[in-house]
Formats: structure tokens, C-alpha cells, sequence
């Protein structure tokens, strides 16, 4: 067993107003290796009671507590010590987010540390946010203000766990918002381990409550709860738009991170062997759980046979290992229902189109849910493999003729997260990034991303961004004040 992680089932308590709690009712559940279909720990099963107690906390700790008067200096040296601990436990927390994902170890060591400069990053931007003095015509002064939203309700996923969560938090916490954080049923462990640093960091009790729990019983009692005022979910279109509906009542600011099917587009002229790594990286990282993968794969008529050839020799060499071994570049998928829901696609996807390679679980496993890294070719973008978020290590394969066509299969879709475009001409490259109708779009690579940059998608991939300081303003609130210069009666009546 590898240093830091006990090997018996641990039984994990949540984390409400600074105390270690069970649910009210006391039911847990199990979370689980997905890579060996053990379990590994059990964690509390919250419902609306325990809901209600957190978001108490958070609205106490906002109201009342001495977060609420603290100064941005405070909050950012908070965030600093908070990235601190995790840079000093990475390979803790990236071993614990690998045994709980089912991802590749080394993927999971860059995750915690972009946890550690999501922190950092937020630290620094808590003191840069300032207000203006507005130019009113009047003998007065107006300004505008920047105020935190309040009580933040966060509902993250599984696929990059710990740090979907500081994403939210840490924008949150540099606003002076108070947060109650779920993770997602499949990976709550590291978010509960970080919680233990919350105290010794700093952070008032109340300030950052994290909540484990299902969607219907725990995340949509805090969409609805009245004293939450701003829901950040990550996740499916389909909850999406529920909670949408949900958070209508209250009029909750709300943000949406929903996922995609986003194309990465290859030219003729794009330089060959960086486009077939591209192609590849772009579908297959994190087993293909990630919301920007790049699972509709567009090349131009006349490389296409050598294209899907060329990708398909190298896609049978993938590692495929366990996720603790330091050698393997594809893992397990993160659970059962996951795995079931991938091998169901690709049953839809052998009736649709053609198999290049994988279509089915990689056999070489005695347990776990590996998948095979699947290609298929000759799709149809009306297809369901091309129209569908699979989440799982499927490319679709899709040939066009010019330009022109490629976009138009391009925008051709309900989402709009992200884009890549792969050639050597400029002109090209740029007309196609100014056409893509999406949140992000890459050229010559897919999928870097930077706390620094906008994160967030068009159309049905949801509305607001995070990262960079368009995240920090979807935690804040704009106050506009006047001040009359004038000591004289307003004189109307
Ligand atoms: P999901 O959208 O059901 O779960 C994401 C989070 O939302 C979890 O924390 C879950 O507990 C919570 N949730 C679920 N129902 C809720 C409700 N009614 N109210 C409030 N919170 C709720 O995603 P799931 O079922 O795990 O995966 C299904 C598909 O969703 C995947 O195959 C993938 O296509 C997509 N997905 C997209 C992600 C992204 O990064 N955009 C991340 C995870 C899943
Ligand atoms: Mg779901």
C-alpha cells in the first residue's frame, strides 16, 4: 500500500460549522475504488436537515461572523495557507483522488497542484478588486461598490473532484462569500480532507461547510434553500436545467458549467504528428471525463483515411493500468453507472458508425471499469455518438470537405464549450476561431487550461465563467451609492 492512505474502510464525518458531524438520520454510504470495485470508505448521507444546519452555519458565519468584516488582506493570507497545506500533502491528495476516480496518478498529482494555484491565484485577486467612481452629471458623487453575494451553495462532479471544488471556493472565499460545498456522491474524500486544514489556515467556523450527499436528497434541498443566494454547479446539461428551475423561486444568481461535445477540427495542412497527439490528448485524457474533450473529431477529406490509420495504431498503444501505477495514461472510469452508461454508448455507436478501435471493455482487467479507448470513424454529426455528452474514452469520427463545412459541423450542436483547430495558415486558424461558437478555443493544441484565463461555455454548455477575474464577479455583487455634495433642499415641492 502506498504511503498516506489507510487501507481499511474508513468511515469519513462532514464538515458544519467547524465541527466533524454525522447526518442527522446517522445513514452513510459507500464510496468506492472504481479500479477494483471495492469499498474504500463510507461517508454521511445528508438530507434537507442536514442541509438546513449548513446553510445556518454559512449564513451565520456571513451575517454575523467575523468573516463578514474581514478584510480582503485576511482573506487572501486565508487562501495562501490554504494553498500552502495543499502543495505540502500532493501526493496525499492526489493518491486519495486516484483511488477514488479511477484516474492515473501522475494526471492526479497535476490536479491537486492547479488546486494549489487555484488557491494562490485567488489570494492574490481577494485585494485587487475595486470599485468606481462614476461620472453623473450631478453635484454629487455615485460610486459603485463590490460586495460579496453571500452564502454560496457549490455543487461539484466527479471527474476532477478537488479541484472543481476550489474553482468555487476559492473565488468565493476571495469575495468574502461563505460557501457550502458538495461534492459529488462518487469523490467526496478529498474535499473532506482538505476540510481538516480549515481551522489551522485560519478560516471562522461556518465559512466553508462541505456536505456529503446524493443530488435529490442534498444538492437540489440547497438549490431551493432561501437562504443561499448564489448556486456555481458543474455537471450534466440535464440537472442543469433543473436546478435553473429550482433556483428560479428564490431568484438565485446562478452558474452553469454543463459540458460538451466539442469539436477539434484538423486542416489538411496541420502539421500530421501533432495533430494525431492532439487528437488523442484531446479525447482520451482523464479516461474522457472531462467537459471540454474534444470527442467529435473533424478532419479535412483528403488526410482522413491516413488520419483515422495513424490514430488508430497509436490509440492501441495507450497504457491502460492501474491508476497508483505511474507508467499508465488511462485508468478506470469513475463508477459503476458511468462505465454502464459508456458501454451503452458504444452499442449505440457500432449501429451508427464504424469501429476503428476499442468498442468494448478492456478484457486484460479482472475487475474495474476500464474501457477500452474507442475510435469511431465515418460518423454522422446527427448521430447520437456525436450529438450525446458520452464522458467516457469515445472519439467520433467525422470527415468534411472545405472550410466551410467544417464549421457548419462544428456549430452544428446543442453545446458550446470548447473548440480546437488544427493548421499552419493564420488566415485560416483565425477565421475559424472568430466562427467556432464557443467558450474556449484552441489553436494547435486542446484542453490547456490557466487560472488565469475564462473558463465557461455558449449556448446549452451553460452561462457565467469561472477562473481569472471573471470568476471572482459571479461571487460578487454590485452596490451603487450617491452621495449629494449639495447641503441645499432638493427644492421640488
Ligand atoms: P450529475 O449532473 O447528475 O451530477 C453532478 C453533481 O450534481 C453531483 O454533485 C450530483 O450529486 C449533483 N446533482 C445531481 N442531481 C441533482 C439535483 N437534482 N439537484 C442538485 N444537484 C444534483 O452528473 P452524473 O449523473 O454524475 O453524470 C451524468 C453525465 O453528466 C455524465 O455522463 C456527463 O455527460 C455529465 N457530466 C458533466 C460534467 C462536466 O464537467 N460538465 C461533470 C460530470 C458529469
Ligand atoms: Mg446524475
Amino acid at each position: 500500500m502506498p504511503s498516506g492512505v489507510q487501507a481499511e474502510i474508513k468511515t469519513y464525518q462532514m464538515f458544519i460549522d467547524g465541527e466533524w458531524v454525522r447526518s442527522k438520520t446517522n445513514k452513510t454510504f459507500p464510496v468506492y475504488d472504481p479500479s477494483t470495485e471495492e469499498v474504500i470508505a463510507q461517508v454521511p448521507d445528508a438530507n434537507a436537515e442536514d442541509v438546513n444546519r449548513a446553510v445556518a452555519a454559512a449564513r451565520a458565519a456571513f451575517d454575523e461572523g467575523p468573516w463578514g468584516t474581514s478584510t480582503a488582506q485576511e482573506r487572501g493570507r486565508v487562501l495562501f495557507r490554504l494553498a500552502e497545506k495543499v502543495r505540502q500533502n500532493v501526493a496525499l491528495l492526489a493518491e486519495l483522488e486516484c483511488r477514488n476516480t479511477g484516474k492515473p496518478i501522475v494526471e492526479a498529482e497535476f490536479d491537486i497542484n492547479d488546486v494549489a494555484t487555484c488557491f494562490e491565484y485567488y489570494g492574490g485577486l481577494a485585494t485587487k478588486v475595486v470599485g468606481y467612481v462614476n461620472p453623473v452629471p450631478d453635484n454629487a458623487m455615485s460610486l459603485s461598490l463590490k460586495e460579496p453575494v453571500g452564502v454560496a451553495g457549490q455543487i461539484i462532479p466527479w471527474n476532477y473532484p478537488l479541484l472543481m471544488g476550489a474553482w468555487k471556493l476559492a473565488p468565493a472565499l476571495a469575495a468574502g462569500c461563505t460557501c457550502v460545498l458538495k461534492p459529488a456522491e462518487q469523490t467526496p474524500l478529498t474535499a473532506l480532507e482538505m476540510a481538516k486544514w480549515f481551522d489551522e489556515v485560519g478560516l471562522p467556523k461556518g465559512v466553508v461547510n462541505v456536505i456529503t450527499g446524493f443530488g435529490e436528497s442534498c444538492g437540489s434541498p440547497l438549490v431551493k434553500h432561501p437562504d443561499v443566494d448564489k448556486i456555481a454547479f458543474t455537471g450534466s446539461a440535464a440537472v442543469g436545467k433543473i436546478i435553473v428551475k429550482e433556483a428560479a423561486d428564490t431568484v438565485k444568481r446562478v452558474t452553469l458549467e454543463l459540458g460538451g461535445k466539442s469539436p477539434n477540427i484538423f486542416f489538411a495542412d496541420a502539421d500530421f504528428e501533432a495533430a494525431i497527439d492532439g487528437a488523442l490528448f484531446g479525447v482520451f485524457i482523464n479516461q474522457g471525463e472531462v467537459c471540454s474533450a474534444g470527442s467529435r473529431i473533424l478532419v479535412q477529406n483528403s488526410i482522413y483515411k491516413k488520419f483515422v490509420e495513424a490514430m488508430t495504431e497509436k490509440a492501441k498503444k495507450i497504457k491502460l493500468g492501474p491508476p497508483l501505477d505511474r507508467e499508465t495514461k488511462m485508468g478506470a472510469l469513475v463508477s459503476k453507472e458511468q462505465y454502464e452508461r459508456v458501454l451503452g454508448y458504444l452499442d449505440i455507436g457500432k449501429k451508427e458508425a464504424k469501429v476503428a478501435s476499442g468498442g468494448g471493455r478492456a478484457e486484460k482487467f479482472a475487475k474495474g471499469y476500464y474501457v477500452q479507448p474507442t475510435i469511431f470513424y465515418d460518423v454522422d454529426n446527427s448521430a447520437r455518438i456525436a450529438r450525446e455528452e458520452i464522458f467516457g474514452p469515445v472519439a467520433a469520427v467525422i470527415p468534411f470537405d472545405d472550410e466551410k463545412d467544417a464549421l457548419k459541423i462544428a456549430n452544428d450542436s446543442p453545446y458550446g464549450l470548447a473548440a480546437a483547430v488544427w493548421t499552419r495558415d493564420i488566415f485560416k486558424a483565425m477565421r475559424t476561431v472568430k466562427s467556432l461558437r464557443a467558450g474556449i478555443v484552441w489553436v494547435n493544441h486542446m484542453q490547456p487550461t490557466y487560472v488565469e484565463a475564462p473558463w465557461g461555455g455558449y449556448k446549452q454548455s451553460g452561462f457565467g465563467r469561472e477562473l481569472g477575474p471573471w470568476g471572482i464577479e459571479e461571487y460578487l455583487e454590485t452596490k451603487q451609492v450617491y452621495i449629494n455634495l449639495n447641503e441645499a433642499p432638493i427644492g421640488w415641492y
